[in-house]
Order: structure tokens, then sequence, then C-alpha cells
């Protein structure tokens, strides 16, 4: 049978092929989005898992917003906007696929930084909307791109990672945050803030939601993947009251609602009196693999080499000028390293910047050490 036509127009990636070969043996791989396996938060799920059997309502059909105790403690936790209405999703990917299915007709205006995530590249190519790239700097997007953007009348959704930015690892000054809601309330355009790093800083202040300067044009998601396990597969998703009809018919059609089972042990988890402290070890973890990788690559690759220091999240952006990113993929991973070049961030694998994505929070740091002097011995 013949594929739809909404994914006949995506191509096949020579990236993806690239990844592939990633997991062979003896590879290190600085590629993946991976958290540190060793950090999952087991033994406090342990108790909870062997609970799980006394309640046989929660291996029931239940509700396709969510599980109820689950959504009254998130919107707690998290002061939702009173606004706001939240929405359980099977990861913050499906509440992604969930909004641009809901809300984007063919063709429709989407922004989004570059470079960007390329799970949401995926999700809005194949709503076949139309792509608009705006250059990141170190503050956050490009304002006066956006703006220019914005007033074209072209966007109807911005697409934004502000918190330690799949793949750069930068977060969005507070000024620019500001600003960023007041485009999206001057003109219209609906905020999408993707916030799955969020919990992850190991350094700095917090800064607040984008969408907390502009609660009526936002939408939230958050994602558990990264503080509790990815394979319990839970994100959520917030909205204005009246978007979320058309959110709950999609995801109804799509799963009817995400595990029940699931969303009672990820909240037995969440309110655990020692997960903050989960969190806080998660943090100093990753500082720990971000530390060891940075100076690794500032003894090892010196001068041919730039990076921003990043205050948490999982990925370091490293700049290698003169470099072809493809190129260099292909040799580290003859060494033994594989890591993403910057081509699988941008719409239809073309990077205009010579850099790429190593990830530090998945491997220990001597496997980051020796990750490095790898790559280094890739680039002659
Ligand atoms: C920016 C961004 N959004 C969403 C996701 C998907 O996360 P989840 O596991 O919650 O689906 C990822 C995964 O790495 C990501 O980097």
């Amino acid at each position: 049978m013949q594929e739809a036509r909404h994914l006949q127009q995506i191509q096949p990636s020579y990236i993806r092929e690239i990844l592939a070969a990633a997991t062979a043996e003896g590879v290190i791989s600085l590629a993946g989005g991976l958290p540190a396996s060793d950090g999952f938060p087991l033994s406090l799920m342990a108790e909870s898992i062997a609970q799980l059997p006394n309640t046989p309502a929660l291996f029931q059909y239940g509700e396709t917003a969510g599980y109820r105790p689950l959504l009254a403690y998130l919107e707690e936790h998290y002061q939702v906007a009173p606004t706001h209405r939240m929405l359980v999703c099977s990861g913050s990917q499906q509440g992604l696929d969930i909004i641009a299915r809901a809300f984007l007709n063919p063709g429709d205006g989407v922004a989004m930084e570059a470079p960007c995530y390329p799970g949401a590249l995926q999700v809005f190519a194949m709503a076949t909307a139309c792509i608009h790239t705006v250059q990141q700097q170190a503050t956050g997007p490009n304002l006066g791109e956006l703006e220019a953007l914005f007033a074209s009348g072209k966007v109807k959704l911005f697409y934004a990672v502000p918190d330690f930015h799949n793949p750069t690892g930068i977060s969005w000054t507070l000024e620019t945050r500001k600003q960023v809601a007041a485009l999206c309330r001057q003109y219209g355009v609906a905020l999408v803030e993707d916030a799955p790093y969020r919990e992850l800083r190991f350094a700095g202040e917090a800064l607040p939601l984008v969408a907390s300067f502009c609660p009526e044009c936002s939408l939230v998601l958050r994602s558990f993947s990264k503080v509790s396990t990815p394979g319990l597969r839970l994100g959520v998703l917030s909205a204005p009251e009246d978007w979320l009809a058309p959110l709950i018919k999609i995801k109804q059609a799509s799963d009817l609602h995400s595990s029940l089972p699931i969303q009672a042990l990820l909240l037995d988890l969440i309110a655990h009196p020692q997960f903050p402290t989960h969190i806080q070890q998660l943090c100093q973890m990753y500082s720990g693999r971000y530390q060891a990788l940075a100076s690794a690559l500032s003894e090892s690759l010196g001068r041919r080499c730039e990076f921003e220091p990043v205050k948490g999240g999982m990925f370091i952006w490293l700049k290698l000028p003169g470099f072809d990113p493809l190129t260099v993929a292909k040799a580290a991973l003859s060494k033994g390293v594989a890591i993403v070049p910057a081509n699988a961030f941008y719409p239809n694998d073309t990077a205009p910047d010579s850099a790429i994505r190593l990830n530090f929070s998945h491997e220990a740091p001597d496997t980051l050490r020796t990750a490095v002097r790898r790559l280094a011995s890739a680039l002659v």
C-alpha cells in the first residue's frame, strides 16, 4: 500500500543512518538525548509498583484528560494559570503532535528558532505546516527577525524551548521572555512553550515561563522523561480552557487516554518526600558530567572549537569552524564516537553552521573524556 501523501514529502534522512550506526558495539554515543540510566529514581518507585494491583480501578478505562488526582497535584505544583486546564499526554512529544493536529491546517505558518528540536520539525512537517525559522542568539531568538516574521502575518504559532534548548543548551534571558510574550500578544500568535529540561538547572536562577507573561495565548508542554524516566512516557500540556476541546478530541481519537497505572505511579513518585532530593542529585550529577565534557573539550580541542557555557539541560553545542558537520560525524564514528551533526536540527538537513551536538547526561565522566579523545583524533 502506498504511504499517505503527507508522509511522502518526509525524506529518509542520511543523518538517521549515521545514528543507527551509533549503537554498534564499542561506540560511545554522545548522540542521543538520553538521561542517565544510573540516575533513574527506581527505588522511589518500587513500593508504588508493588502496590498497583491493590487498586484494580486503575486498570479500567479512564478519562481522556488524565488521572484526576495527578491533574489536581500538577495544577497546584506548577501553579498553573487559573485560566488554563491540563491534559496528560503520552510524553510531551505526543502533546506537540496533538497541538499540531488540533490547530494547524495544511500550509499554516509555524515559527521556530534555528537550530531546532528535530522531533518538533518532524511533527510540523507531518502537519504539512509551513516552517519559518528565526536565528537563535545567546539571549534567545533574534527579536527583530521574529517581529518581522510575526508582522508578515504568516505565522499562526511559535514553537519555543526557552529553558536549556535542544540542541544548543541556551536559556532565554528574562528580557527576551517578556518581549517574546509581548510580540505574541501584539500579533495574535500562539506560543507553544516546550519545557522538558526546565528542572535540570545546575547553575543560576530559574526564570519565569514565557507563558506566564501571556497565558491567554500560550500552551505549555512539560515532560517527566528527564526527571523520572523516559520509558514511563508521560508529559502534560496546559492550555487556555477554551482551547482544550480540540486537544481532547485528538487525544481521544489517538489513544483514548494515557496509561492510568503509569499516571498513578508518576503521582506517587513526584509527591514522594524524597523526590526533590532526587532532582537535586540528578542536577549535581549532570553538573559533574558537563564540567568533565567541557574541560576535556577545552583541553583536547583548544581553539579549534567554541561553545557557550550552559547552566543546565543535557547538551553542549560545539562549534567547529571550518569543518563540515556531516564529515565530522562520519569521521568521529569511524573513531568510535557518535555525535549529531548540525544538519539534523534544520529543516531539509541543511545546516548553515559548522556545529555538532554533544550529550553529557548519559555517560560517566571518564567515558566522556575518552569520547573527546576519539573526537579529537577524528578532527585532523
Ligand atoms: C525539546 C524537546 N521536546 C520534547 C521532547 C520529547 O520528550 P518526551 O519524552 O516527553 O516525549 C524532547 C526529547 O528529547 C525534547 O528535547
